[in-house]
């Protein structure tokens, strides 16, 4: 069988920033409340005119570049999102014309903050199969689009942001050596962008009641989170015969410490081989892992050899884990 492996990565950031202190401004809350409770300082907000795909695009040329390629080397355009620039067409058909190429399958993953997992479990699959020779994966969100600036209890949580991976058969040892995901269906409701949708479509009441914006049950939610997180890291270290002291670097989603640390714990992976990102970009969905991947190997963190996991959970509910060899 054929080893799948990232040869190149990429992130965008936009270029507004907001502090905790700058919130504090806006809604009733404090950098204090914020930075013990999540471990979130600041986060990036796109502006007016950047939609998901313009932040795709930025972290896209980047890779390209990085792995001496154009745009027409790609066989396929995998994007992870839950804030597409429209319903239809898809974010990826955005970013393929972005690139100014045509022709090729392209398409969107929708599986909230576990959407990267999700999309590199699929490229992991194509290449595999041998239907596709390379694959440029993104996961990206502006959140912060459908954030309700009156609600502190989500206001504070969420960030913008692209991270890309090039994914080609692997000519060597490095490459993917496991995937794992999950979902439960029945635990919708605690996360959930209400309207919308064909459930509810647009109406000036569905405007008027923010029902285009985030509505968590954080508590519980953080729960399940724990849960499943660290269930999916522990499937798959399983999977590829690894244990959590195996692990030289673990990129987890990140939508709090506390839930990263105790996921850590349990899966008894060092702390110190944990790649933290959270106070800097907030939650960025399916954005974080690619984002925090790169930032990463841009610290010179990651060394060929090493052993990596990424572990997520997010809204559906849903959750995945990939380990990989760099
Ligand atoms: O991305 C994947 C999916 N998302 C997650 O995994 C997120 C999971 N959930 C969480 O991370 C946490 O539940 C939150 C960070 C969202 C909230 O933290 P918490 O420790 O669960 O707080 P809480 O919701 O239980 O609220 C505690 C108190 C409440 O006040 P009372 O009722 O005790 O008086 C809230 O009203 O904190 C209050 N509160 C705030 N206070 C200041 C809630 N938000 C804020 C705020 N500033 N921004």
């Amino acid at each position: 069988m054929k080893q799948t492996k990232i040869i190149s990565t990429g992130s965008y950031l936009p270029e507004k920033v907001l502090t905790n202190f700058d919130l504090e401004k806006i809604v009733d809350t404090t950098d204090e409340w914020i930075t013990t409770r999540t471990g979130i300082k600041e986060r990036h907000l796109a502006a007016e005119n950047e939609a998901t795909s313009d932040l795709v695009i930025k972290a896209a040329k980047i890779a390209l570049e990085r792995a001496n390629l154009e745009a027409k080397d790609l066989d396929g355009i995998i994007v992870a999102t839950i804030t597409p620039d429209n319903t239809y067409p898809s974010t990826a058909c955005w970013v393929e014309k972005g690139l100014g190429i045509k022709g090729i399958p392209v398409f969107d993953v929708s599986a909230a903050c576990t959407g990267f997992v999700y999309a590199l479990a699929i490229a992991d699959s194509l290449i595999k199969t041998g239907t596709m020779k390379r694959i440029l994966v993104a996961g990206a969100e502006t959140l912060t689009k459908f954030t309700n600036w009156e609600d502190r209890s989500t206001c504070v949580l969420f960030g913008d942001g692209a991270g890309v991976v090039i994914l080609e058969e692997s000519d060597d040892e490095s490459g993917i050596l496991s995937t794992f995901w999950g979902a439960d269906g029945n635990l919708g409701e605690l996360l959930i962008q209400p309207a919308g949708g064909s459930k509810m479509p647009p109406t000036e009441e569905t405007v008027k009641n923010k029902l285009h914006t985030v509505h968590m049950e954080g508590n519980k939610v953080f729960r399940w989170a724990v849960r499943y997180m660290q269930e999916a890291a522990e499937k798959a270290l399983e999977k590829a015969g690894l244990t959590g002291e195996d692990i030289d670097l673990f990129i987890p989603h990140q939508a709090n410490l506390r839930i990263i640390e105790q996921t850590v714990k349990y899966a008894k992976i060092d702390p110190k081989k944990t790649y933290i990102v959270i106070d800097k970009i907030a939650n960025i969905s399916a954005g974080t892992i690619p984002i925090a991947l790169d930032m990463a190997v841009n610290e010179g963190k990651i060394k060929k050899g090493d052993i990596l996991l990424f572990a997520a959970f997010g809204g559906g509910f849903t959750w995945g884990a990939a380990t990989l060899r760099w």
